[in-house]
């Protein structure tokens, strides 16, 4: 037994990985390893790794020397990487790190078990792309909201992106199983899922060993679980975004009237060099389809500035669709050069630090002044709100979402878990903020 061993995670990057991480605390519990508050003094430090941009790797980077300097004063320390750029990198990492003890890929959290079980002393790497691999025990950090990989990797091939090199062709899980999850997840009082996949509105025709399905369908299928009160997802393409999945926003409705739909550049010629499979044109018109299905929904988006060979009129045409659509919020990113992807090879077209830091501020302009136009829309509603916690900027409020994935800061008697009525009194581009509707909850 491990009884008395600790662990400590340190998670990196996007929602795959703090759902990775989520299962990595859940089988460690499950092996009698108990959770530390801090690195230091943890018998296993663990990271959970990123590799998305050259920042994320340098921030790992100086937090896995600190933990070799721990490891140092307490040599029976375990330092185990796992994650994105642990994939990217393989091997490499115990040439590189020779403290490292363990490292593993997005696919293979359950190998930790494996090696923390082994006699062997010698450093241990997993690499392997097994697809969905074993079902994992999970440690929520809220009880009424969770998250669900509906799939794994990723088919596109986007010039700049490191994904399908560190998480592998796409394989998507069978509905039945999927539903079956949301049920017992429902059982245990979630009210809220978000679906996670690199692509998730092209899940359903990768499905291993199960029957083809689709996105709707799952959707649909999800909707019908009584109890369960929201749906959210990311990130869908743009290129897969169908009817079906439109229509579903407008009928379903757990299915919240929210969608994250990366845009990464609005010229034409630059989406091309990235590989994304869409126009200008084609990403309008799926604004278009959306909104006019329903018009109330807050849409959000994924921007890059400064690919390469991305000129000034390129990047006035990304400023133009920021106008045109007005995003409820954007995720704004210089590019950065990631090892083995085709982009990283256009060296001479590289756009220097400056003009990518003068572009960015130039379109974090544009985008914030777009949603803070469009949260006007909120003021005087009754919103359904999510109750999360207390206000991070004033202890004495409330802070939960709105179905449109709004923060929103309040005033009112609720606990985390709770959907209240709050009425919006002011908005900015980031936040709402209101009171607690206590008529509208007499009624409701
Ligand atoms: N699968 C999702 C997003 C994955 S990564 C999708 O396709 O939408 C999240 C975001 O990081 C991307 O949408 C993109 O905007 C950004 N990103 C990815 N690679 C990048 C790079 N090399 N440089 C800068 N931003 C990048
Ligand atoms: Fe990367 Fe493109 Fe796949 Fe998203 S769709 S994970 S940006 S390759
Ligand atoms: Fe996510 Fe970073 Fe990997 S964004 S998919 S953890 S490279």
């Amino acid at each position: 037994m491990n009884a008395s061993k600790t662990f400590h995670v340190t998670t990196f990057g996007c929602q795959m990985n703090e759902h990775d991480s989520e299962r990595m605390k859940g089988m460690l519990e499950s092996l009698g390893y108990a959770e530390a508050g801090a690195q230091d003094g943890a018998d296993l430090i663990l990271f959970n790794t990123c590799s998305i941009r050259e920042k994320a790797d340098s921030k790992f980077i100086a937090y896995l020397q600190q933990a070799a300097a721990l490891k140092r004063r307490n040599p029976g320390t375990v330092i185990g990487v796992g994650g994105c750029w642990a994939q990217s990198v393989k091997e490499d990492v115990f040439r590189q790190f020779p403290y490292v003890d363990v490292a593993f890929g997005p696919g293979q959290v359950h190998k930790l078990a494996e090696f923390l079980n082994s006699d062997s002393l010698t450093a241990q790497g997993f690499f392997e792309f097994e697809g969905f691999t074993g079902h994992l025990p999970m440690k929520r950090e809220r009880e009424f909201q969770g998250w669900v990989q509906i799939s794994a990797g990723c088919n596109m091939k986007c010039s700049y992106c490191i994904v399908p090199a560190t998480r592998g062709r796409q394989v998507d899980r069978p509905l039945d199983e999927l539903v079956a999850e949301v049920r017992t997840m429902v059982d245990g009082g979630v009210i809220e899922v978000t679906l996670l996949g690199q692509n998730v509105n092209a899940y359903g025709r990768a499905v291993r060993g199960g029957e083809r399905s689709s996105f709707a369908a799952l959707l649909a299928e999800l909707d019908a679980i009584d109890g369960l009160r929201r749906i959210r997802y990311t990130s869908p393409h743009p290129q897969d975004m169908k009817e079906d999945v439109v229509l579903a926003h407008a009928q379903l409705d757990s299915v919240c009237p929210h969608m994250h739909l990366p845009l990464q550049a609005g010229s034409s010629r630059v989406l091309k060099e990235m590989r994304r499979t869409y126009s200008r044109e084609r990403f309008l018109d799926r604004v278009a389809l959306i909104r006019e299905h329903n018009p109330d929904i807050a849409l959000t988006t994924d921007i890059i500035v400064g690919f390469p060979g991305e000129t000034e009129a390129d990047f006035q045409e990304t400023l133009e669709v920021c106008e045109e659509v007005g995003f409820d919020g954007a995720f704004t990113f210089i590019y950065s050069p990631r090892r083995e992807t085709e982009a990283a090879e256009f060296t001479d077209r590289f756009v220097s630090h400056e003009v990518a830091v003068d572009r960015m501020e130039r379109l974090v302009e544009v985008v914030q002044r777009r949603a803070g136009e469009r949260a006007q829309r909120f003021i005087g509603r009754t919103l359904d709100v999510l109750v999360e916690g207390y206000s991070r900027t004033d202890p004495s409020r409330l802070r939960g979402r709105s179905a449109h994935g709004k923060v929103v800061n309040f005033t009112g008697l609720a606990q985390p878990g709770e959907i209240v009525p709050v009425e919006i009194t002011s908005a900015t581009s980031q936040t709402l903020a209101g009171e607690m509707s206590l008529l509208a909850r007499a009624l409701a």
